[in-house]
């Protein structure tokens, strides 16, 4: 029961698509412009980088946020087990960013949201997810790419974490849930990213620059 209402709570917070609304008030529909992503990627893309840190801001902390409110409610009662609850509410914050109803399911990805996932997880797995982004993404030039090693480090990161004894007091049957729970999150992202995937594969996937390049 705990666990829906997680997700609940985290999908009620994952409505807020900070880009879609930003669009909105700019008279774009933002899903109708560059990759039709209603994320970072495609609010610096199409609207500028302040939309896009806007985006990148918004889209994070609505998951920070839902973490914190279910801490505040299941925090005291179920200590033991807040780490994966707040997995759950996380998780809620992704699917209401992918799949918004009032959007026909038509969302984002859910990089940012991830982002805040791991910012409430832990700070020592954001860090290294923050250095194999950025490293991929100065690298390349793919944030899709970047994104996708996000996730490989966010499931190795929390396997590693739990087998060294890093979630004292939790069950060990919560801590398996945790990792099925990260590995269904990757598998999502994955999914999301599909198109980019391929357009890894072939070679025309887009590249994103912080500055306009000279014409
Ligand atoms: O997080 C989204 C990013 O990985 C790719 O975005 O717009 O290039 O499909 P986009």
């Amino acid at each position: 029961m705990e666990r829906i209402l997680c997700v609940l709570i985290g999908y009620i917070c994952g409505l807020f698509q900070t880009s879609y609304l930003y669009g909105k008030v700019h008279g774009i529909d933002i899903r109708n412009y560059g990759s039709g992503n209603a994320g970072t990627t495609n609010a610096l893309r199409t609207l500028g980088a302040k939309a896009g840190a806007i985006t990148l801001l918004g889209d994070c902390f609505k998951c920070v946020i839902a973490v914190v409110i279910v801490h505040l409610i299941f925090g005291k009662s179920h200590p033991e087990m807040i780490r994966l609850l707040g997995m759950y509410a996380a998780a809620g914050t992704i699917l209401g960013h992918n799949f918004p109803f009032y959007l026909n399911f038509k969302g984002g990805k859910g990089i940012a949201a991830t982002a805040g996932l791991l910012l409430s997880f832990d700070l020592r797995l954001t860090l290294v997810a923050a250095i194999v982004f950025l490293a991929v993404f100065f690298l390349t030039h793919y944030v899709s790419l970047g994104s996708l090693l996000v996730y490989v480090v966010f499931v190795a990161g929390i396997i590693i974490m739990g087998q060294n004894g890093q979630f004292t007091g939790m069950s060990q049957a919560n801590i398996y849930e945790m990792y099925v729970l990260a590995i269904l999150l990757a598998i999502l992202a994955y999914y999301k990213h599909w198109p980019n995937i391929l357009r890894l594969i072939h070679g025309n996937e887009n590249k994103t620059y912080l500055k306009k390049k000279k014409a």
